[in-house]
């Protein structure tokens, strides 16, 4: 009967800290299976003194009955147990948001500036168009009152691509073009990429030009420079002015060159005791040309009613990526078109 005790509280340890299924298969087969000690001691019953059989067949039945039952709930717990480390370990919240192949990006600094240059102009009233980049030398040219012999149609700055078609070298020719087919008021910009055969670090082979145009009755000079002094401020701050500068382009009459006043030193061409090296000095930074419409340039369109004794204009065009550079303190063109990642994502 002793033995029997010692046997059951051995038993019941070993099954109490078996870690794993299989553990408790051998157990099983150790204290249950049919070479086991209680196995045994059951089937000798019959050798026993019979006073001693009964209690001994009684107190080794207890032994079998209470092992199983302790066995079956053993092993019932590590099956939840192994069940439930795998749950937690397979989990997957299906509620999260996938993962994209690589993050959203963001519109390219040039693009973000042609935007806010083109909302500036809708503001003012102007509408947004479009032209062709391959054009004939007749809109990029000719009907801009550049003659054959001008030195911008050369080789060396005008890409050709057959004897009277180009790679426009300016957003220009949409003055002609859209004058064609809109009678007179006009209001005008034209965003687009432009192409001269030049690179250093302020001029790339493609870059970008802003073009605008305003043909009405009565518009002057004092227009253009409203437009512009607007548009100065609404892009490099209120406290911006601008100062008109005589210039030459064939197609305008009179020409000037436009300068804000410099955003950086606040126009005094200091900063502290330093010369800016911004506006180098000057306060003053050059923007872009313009000036009126020249007569001769209404000459292609007089048959859709532009007649230079009843309306007038002004016209002007701007570097996009020059703007940008000026704005976001770019040292080198160049940067806007390598497509370095380092680069655009600082903007
Ligand atoms: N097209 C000229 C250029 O590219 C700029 C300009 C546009 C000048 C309109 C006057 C009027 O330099």
């Amino acid at each position: 009967m002793a033995d029997l005790q010692a046997l059951r509280e051995e038993a019941e340890s070993a099954i109490a800290s078996a870690g794993s299924a299989a553990e408790l298969e051998e157990l099983r087969v150790r204290y249950l299976g049919r070479k086991a000690e209680l196995t045994q001691t059951l089937r000798g019953i019959g050798e026993l003194a019979p006073e001693e059989r009964g209690p001994v067949g009684k107190a080794a039945n207890a032994v079998r009955v209470a092992l199983e039952a302790q066995l079956t709930q053993r092993t019932q717990e590590l099956e939840a147990s192994e069940l439930d480390s795998r749950l937690a370990a397979d989990r997957i919240d299906v509620t999260l948001p996938g993962d994209p192949p690589s993050p959203a990006g963001h519109l390219h600094i040039v693009s973000q500036t042609r935007r806010e240059m083109e909302d500036i102009f809708i503001g003012l009233g102007f509408n947004v168009v479009e032209g062709p980049e391959v054009e004939f030398d007749h809109y990029n040219f000719t009907t801009l009152n550049i003659p054959p012999n001008h030195p911008a149609r050369a080789l060396q700055d005008t890409f050709y691509l057959s004897p009277d078609v180009v790679l426009r070298t300016h957003t220009s020719p949409m003055q002609t073009r859209s004058m064609e087919v809109k009678a007179p008021p006009i209001y005008i910009v034209v965003p687009g990429r432009v192409y001269r055969r030049d690179s250093d670090a302020s001029h790339t082979p493609m870059f970008h030009q802003l073009e605008g145009l305003a043909v009405d009755e009565s518009i002057t000079l004092a227009d253009l420079r409203g437009v512009l002094l607007e548009f100065a401020r609404a892009m490099f701050g209120p406290e911006r002015e601008v100062r008109l500068r005589s210039g030459y382009f064939p197609f305008t009459e009179p020409s000037v060159e436009v300068d804000i006043s410099c955003f950086n030193c606040g126009g005094s061409g200091w900063i502290g005791s330093q010369r800016d090296s911004l506006c180098k000095g000057s306060g003053w930074i050059e923007i872009l040309g313009s000036g009126m419409v020249d007569p001769n340039v209404y000459g292609f369109v007089s048959e859709m009613g532009y007649d230079p004794e009843k309306v007038s204009g002004f016209a002007f065009g701007m570097g996009i990526d020059r703007i940008a550079m000026l704005k976001y303190g770019i040292p080198d063109l160049r940067l806007m078109f390598e497509n370095d990642l380092r680069f655009l994502e600082q903007f």
